[in-house]
């Protein structure tokens, strides 16, 4: 059991939160047939290549590309901009925030460039970064990432900072100063490697972005930042092993998403991730993106609309007490929450003096990691009280070796989950319509028809306007 990251399903359970929103044993069991096909399944479906997100960790070749390229760049670069948006961005940013201290850009003594990861298309946030960086170009590498090429954020990120780097640092030296992340062989960007020579890592086949965290995609910019990627891998393998389970009580991402599921049943649709770590806000922050995305679907897989999917919600410990458990524990019992814990901090701070004020003498001398897992407790304790169930999932520590087991864990979840729910799990059929319209308001010609529709939505009825 060392260093393997746990979870812990008791308060979640009738026996805690009372029958009319905990579980009984036997739901949890009545499901454990259908999960065990579905594990069958899942395993088939990966044995005939269709999941090849669950063999990343075992890509020792794109593992040394990674590690190679970085190496190469070692010592060379005092920053390093990452342009992609969703899957092509949050894995990156949950791995920094995880597995580099909090004041990394800040560090002068930070083992690697300072990171930064432009996820939007604010003018003010990218040009403020543009104008920061202006007179440190030469010391600057852009990764570009984006399977399909055609993102409308990225592409028009991509394209500004080449016309600066060309302007700048002349057109001969933009292969230096562009790296490239997508489809092996398909997409605009891939051409554009083709033409103009940058140096390029591929998003693997049939991986999709929020799926790619552990590959090329995730593993870039980690590495470039000192982050340790065969442990990452490694955890994810360690993880792989456990979730081939069939049986539920053995499999924690089974166990997980049978919970998950008995609640969505059970009127309980929002789903509540709450780490008590900023280590593991941002990994909530990539969960809540594969949960949503993959899982709110409007068809089932033979066509018949259900509109289904959970809530993925994320909120921060111990920050979001003051902020959110109000309407948790009193609000509409329409709610699961999972909390990430942490046992060992990787450093403590001790908290000073009381000095006079006797009523704070209780924390005099008390270390503050004590403090936030009581914190945990005593909002779990009392979220309890008001029967509302809770999980736990418990981190040893935070590493490359228990991050690369969390996000396999998850990951695997959401394959489950969308077994269960019946659903296609890999595909995002409702973002599309809102990118077309987009094209459409930005004078893409080959959606002319699309914009006379939105002309309606497009002008401001002055008659609803205050
Ligand atoms: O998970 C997904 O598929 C999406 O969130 C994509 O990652 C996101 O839309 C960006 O796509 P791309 O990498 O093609 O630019």
């Amino acid at each position: 059991m060392n260093n393997q990251i746990t979870l812990y399903y008791k308060n979640a359970m009738a026996e805690i939160v009372g029958t009319e929103h905990g579980l009984e044993a036997n739901e949890l069991e009545q499901l454990g047939e259908q999960i065990t096909s579905i594990a069958k399944q899942i395993a088939q479906d990966r044995q005939a290549g269709k999941l090849p997100y669950m063999d990343l960790p075992y890509q020792e070749t794109m593992c040394r590309d990674v590690q190679h390229l970085a190496g190469e760049l070692a010592g060379r670069f005092d920053n390093l901009v990452v342009l992609g948006i969703g899957g092509s961005a949050l894995g990156n940013i949950a791995l920094q925030t995880a597995l580099n201290s909090p004041v990394y850009n800040l560090q002068s003594d930070r083992p690697g460039p300072r990171l930064f990861v432009m996820d939007n298309v604010d003018p003010v946030q990218f040009g403020a970064l543009l104008e920061m960086l202006e007179t440190q170009l030469d010391r600057t590498v852009f990764n570009v990432i984006s399977k399909s090429g055609r993102t409308a954020e990225t592409a028009s990120q991509f394209m500004i900072v080449r016309d600066i780097l060309e302007k700048k640092l002349g057109p001969d030296r933009l292969t230096d100063h562009i790296i490239v992340t997508t489809d092996a062989s398909g997409g605009i960007l891939r051409a554009i490697v083709d033409a103009d020579g940058y140096k390029s890592l591929e998003v693997p086949d049939g991986v999709g972005g929020r799926f790619s965290v552990l590959s090329a995609v995730g593993l870039f910019s980690a590495a470039m930042c000192s982050i340790d990627i065969e442990k990452l891998l490694a955890g994810a393998r360690a993880m792989d092993e456990r979730v081939q389970k069939t049986n539920l009580t053995e499999n924690p991402a089974a166990l997980y998403t049978a919970i998950q599921y008995c609640f969505y049943q059970k009127a309980k649709p929002l789903s509540v991730m709450m780490p008590y770590s900023y280590q593991l806000k941002d990994l909530a922050d990539w969960f809540r993106q594969l949960w949503a995305e993959s899982l709110g679907k409007e068809q089932d897989l033979i066509g018949n609309t259900v509109n289904v999917g959970p809530t993925p919600i994320k909120a921060l410990g111990v920050t979001d007490q003051h902020s959110q458990v109000q309407l948790y524990r009193e609000g509409p019992n329409d709610k699961v929450f999972t909390f990430l814990e942490v046992e060992r901090f990787d450093r403590e701070v001790v908290i000073g003096p009381a000095g006079t004020v006797n009523d704070l003498a209780y924390l005099a001398g008390a270390k503050m990691s004590k403090l936030i897992n009581c914190e945990k407790l005593g909002t779990e304790y009392a979220l309890i009280q008001s029967q509302r169930p809770c999980l736990t999932v418990r981190f040893p520590e935070v590493s490359e070796y228990t991050v690369g087991q969390f996000i396999y864990m998850f990951e695997m979840a959401t394959s489950y989950m969308g077994a269960l729910l019946n659903i296609n799990t890999y595909d995002q059929p409702a973002v599309e319509l809102g990118k077309h319209a987009t094209f459409a308001l930005m004078g893409h010609k080959d959606y002319r028809e699309l914009l006379a529709k939105i002309e309606c939505v497009a002008k401001t009825d002055k008659k609803f306007l205050i």
